[in-house]
């Protein structure tokens, strides 16, 4: 039996998703015309055996109710929402809700990150899991070796994959091979976050004794409930013969940015020709749309027949897109209205926005560039003729005149 749990983290931690978090909870947030924890769920379902997919996170409760009550009557599995009442870090937040996880009896704990894109390859993962006959199995990929100190860097023995050091967001280069925040654990795991508990406790009574010391810990130290995975767990187990790595080849990207999103929405739209086909629009139909590469439309959107879509465009419920308008690699979120001509091209246009008559919403498409992609948060209005370039807009502006040009 497996249980699958993904940490979604809370508000505090979306604030990079700036302003597309502020409507959203960012786990929420649509990619591929799906909310970006749904991918990770899609990928858990194709685990043998799995019995539960628990979500635990420090959002308020009903963020979650309506999405988790849909999706446990989809894929007729249980998928509840567990909130802490405070942050206790990756592997605390874990630990507090031991109790329910442990009710079913799990042989193996998938546990993921919800802010990464990948194919998840769990059952894979969890074969290799099972062979190695350690504590955990770590997912890793190798990125290029100056974009790795931004990720947990490790190396692994080359024969037998054990872990044999970890160290989280180093200052000098370590390792190309970094963790992609997706595990497989035995129910150990909360033996050995117990151990971090109790070792805290023992150093703050010690510092306690010394009140000077005390005084300086106060802030040093994090609370003794606040276990984080990688660095209390990972890296002194590392070399202990206790975890193992799993190193996949697909597709892996971290989603902290927005301008990041639009890139796994495409990662996204061309694993659907693989796994679900059917959620991309063909074009085909004298009604239909022109459409080129990967399309998602919901089937509530209204797309005039002569506006032409593609490549990477996710059009979700309500969107009306008029005669003659043109999207390139671009999000349109719920309610949009594009009226006729306009032009949108490398950008997120938030719920309920219009984007009038001949306008143009753009930017140069770099996802890692702070403004390589343009955003315009909820209820913002393009007049006619306007062009937008390079912008993050927020929510509720009319912008009547060209900018960011
Ligand atoms: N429920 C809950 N409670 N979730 C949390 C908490 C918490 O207190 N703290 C973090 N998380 C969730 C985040 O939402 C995220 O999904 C995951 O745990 C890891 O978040 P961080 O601990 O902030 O780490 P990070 O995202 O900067 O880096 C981690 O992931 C990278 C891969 O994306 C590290 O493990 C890196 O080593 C790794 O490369």
């Amino acid at each position: 039996r497996v249980v699958a749990v993904i940490m979604v983290g809370g508000p505090t931690k979306g604030t990079r998703f700036r302003p597309l978090s502020l409507n959203v909870p960012k786990p929420l947030f649509p990619l591929a015309g799906q909310p970006m924890v749904h991918h990770p769920i899609l990928a858990c379902r194709r685990i043998p055996n799995l019995v539960q997919i628990y979500l635990i996170g420090f959002y308020e409760e009903r963020e979650f109710a309506l999405y988790v009550s849909a999706i446990s009557i989809e894929l007729r599995i249980p998928v509840r929402y567990l909130r802490e009442d405070k942050p206790h870090g990756s592997a605390g937040g874990l630990y507090s809700f031991r109790d329910y996880i442990m009710e079913e009896d799990p042989s193996h704990i998938v546990l993921l990150n919800c802010d990464v894109c990948s194919s998840f390859p769990l059952p894979d993962m969890l074969e290799a899991h099972k062979r190695y006959g350690g504590l955990g199995t770590v997912l890793v990929i190798k990125v290029s070796a100056e974009s790795a100190n931004q990720f947990g860097e490790l190396v692994a023995d080359p024969v037998t994959n054990e872990l044999l050091h970890y160290t989280e967001k180093p200052e000098t280069f370590v390792s190309d091979r970094i963790n992609c925040g997706v595990y497989i654990f035995t129910p150990d795991i909360f033996t050995a976050i117990q151990s971090v508990f109790t070792l805290r406790k023992e150093t703050a009574n010690l510092h306690r004794m010394n009140s000077f010391e005390a005084l300086q810990s106060a802030t040093k130290t994090l609370p003794a409930d606040y276990v984080r995975l990688d660095q209390d767990i990972l890296s002194p187990l590392a070399g202990k013969k206790k975890l193992y790595t799993y190193e996949t080849l697909d597709f892996w990207e971290q989603i902290k940015t927005p301008g990041i999103s639009l890139r796994c929405s495409a990662l996204y739209l061309a694993q659907y020709r693989c796994i679900s086909p059917h959620l991309l629009a063909t074009g085909n139909g004298s009604k239909s749309p022109t459409i080129i590469g990967d399309v998602y439309i919901h089937p509530s959107a209204k797309v005039h027949p002569s506006a032409k879509i593609g490549p990477n465009v996710s059009i979700s419920a309500n969107a009306r897109i008029g005669a003659g308008v043109r999207l390139i690699s671009c999000i349109i979120l719920d309610d949009v209205e594009i009226k006729e001509n306009a032009v949108v091209m490398h950008a997120i246009i938030g719920w309920k926005s219009s984007i009038g008559r001949w306008s143009r919403v753009q930017a140069e498409g770099d996802y890692n560039a702070k403004l390589g992609i343009t955003i315009l948060g909820e209820a913002v209005a393009v007049e006619d003729e306007v062009v937008v370039v390079n912008s993050i807009v927020l929510p509720n502006k009319t912008l009547n005149d060209s900018r960011g040009i």
